[in-house]
């Protein structure tokens, strides 16, 4: 591999030039080795935040962040496989009941999941409410389970993608995380590497998204199904609304239990809707077009998987879910009709009360979070519950109230109803 100062690379980025594929390639590598330094990769970061980077560049640079660690080979499974990915939401508990789902129609979904920080939650801290539920698999308890079981949630082990790793925590503090050559990258350099054969993507808009806005989130999309398609993964994306968190529950152990509702046939009419809609392009993707997701949620076989899946991995699905010790509802303060629930409040509100994280090394608290019991377009009356908040401390309570109050909007005026698909890009 050539050799370049890494203040070229930089400069060359700053003043809006294309970066060689071996530019491109020495960085990457020499970032993951330490020999380029924090300073010069947030630099550079911020450079292709300002200036973009050409479709060739974008995909040379997600090549070299895979090269960076191992690929998985997961061909010998014996089933098509599938995974999803979402850029990240309020109440997003899709994973749960879609991945048991989608394997209970035939495929094995290999589900490498990740930790929340900020507003969003994280799967493996929801499925860490699990009693004896655990994240870490070796590579060959998740190809063993893949196979045996069809389905596997499992934190991504340190072997895959190092480099994007090193590069996503020093995006988050050096403000550059929002740059699509950079998140398009970052993500889909985790997802050829884990080496799945079909992928959806579930792009996020909305104030609850770190994409608030839906042509932004189109172009992201867009290079995220071209880097896959390359790739020679089947990529497919869906952008979906994110102004109002999904379902009615939003913390840890209680969107576990919603998941639960909804792989016993209920649950909350959007997870639903979402729920099918993903497993629809995935089985698609994965060469299952007949497979029948409707009658596999009904029949109870989505469910099998799913308590399968958590045994597999020491969970007892029979054991009681943790709950907070204390809890507070609010209150309407007027007649009126539910306009708004705002996405980003909320999550704020469930994060305050103990359910998320502020540093990534910090505990969950599992009982932690929001319920709702209002939608968007309900009609309430002068005290009527709007929303429950849930936590083991009640010192949290106060900071998050105001914040839950002010993210649901009752008023005399017509609701806001969007729909929940907005497009689909392939
Ligand atoms: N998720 C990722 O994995 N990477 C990003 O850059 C943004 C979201």
């Amino acid at each position: 591999m050539s050799d370049f100062a890494a203040v070229d690379v930089i400069r060359a980025k700053r003043d809006g030039q294309v970066l060689s594929d071996a530019q491109i390639d020495w960085v990457v590598d020499a970032y993951t080795r330490g020999v380029v330094a924090d300073e010069q990769m947030s630099a550079l970061a911020m450079a292709i935040l300002l200036r973009g980077m050409t479709p060739a560049e974008i995909a040379r640079w997600t090549a070299a962040m895979i090269a960076s660690g191992e690929r998985l080979d997961l061909s010998g499974i014996g089933r098509p496989t599938a995974d999803k990915h979402s850029t990240g939401g309020v109440g997003d508990k899709i994973t749960l009941p879609l991945t048991p789902l989608v394997a209970a129609c035939g495929a094995a979904v290999p589900q490498l999941s990740g930790r929340g920080l900020g507003h969003t939650g994280g799967t493996l801290d929801k499925l860490e409410s699990i009693p004896g539920w655990r994240a870490s698999l070796s590579n060959a308890e998740f190809r063993d389970q893949l196979r045996d079981v069809g389905a596997v949630i499992c934190a991504a082990g340190a072997e895959l993608a190092p480099a994007d790793r090193k590069l996503y925590a020093l995006r988050d503090v050096t403000g550059t995380v929002e740059a699509i050559p950079l998140i398009a990258s970052s993500i889909m350099s985790k997802k050829i590497a884990e080496g799945t054969g079909a992928l959806v993507l579930d792009v996020k808009v909305g104030s609850g998204a770190f994409m608030k806005d839906a042509g932004q989130a189109a172009e992201l999309a867009r290079t995220m199904v071209e880097l896959g398609r390359s790739a020679g993964v089947r990529t497919v994306a869906l952008l979906t609304d994110m102004n109002t968190p999904l379902g009615l529950t939003v913390g840890n152990a209680v969107e576990v239990a919603e998941s639960l509702e909804v792989l016993a046939g209920g649950g909350p009419p959007d997870v639903v809707e979402l729920t099918l809609a993903l497993a629809r392009e995935m089985l698609d993707a994965a060469g299952l077009p007949d497979a029948d997701p409707v009658e596999t949620l009904r029949s109870g076989a989505a469910m099998d998987v799913w308590r399968a899946m958590i045994r597999a991995q020491g969970g007892d699905p029979d054991a009681p879910l943790p709950s907070a010790s204390e809890s507070e509802l609010i209150r309407a303060e007027t007649d009126g009709v539910v306009r708004a629930v705002d996405a980003y409040g909320i999550g704020l509100a469930a994060w305050r009360l103990g359910a998320g994280r502020a540093r990534k090394e910090d505990p969950v608290s599992f009982g932690a979070g929001v319920v709702l019991r209002v939608r968007p377009g309900d009609s309430v009356r002068a005290g009527d519950p709007l929303c429950e908040l849930r936590t083991d401390d009640a010192e949290r309570i106060p900071g998050s109230l105001d914040q839950a109050r002010s993210a649901i909007q009752v008023s005399s005026g017509p609701a806001e109803t969007r729909p929940l698909l907005i497009d689909r890009i392939a």
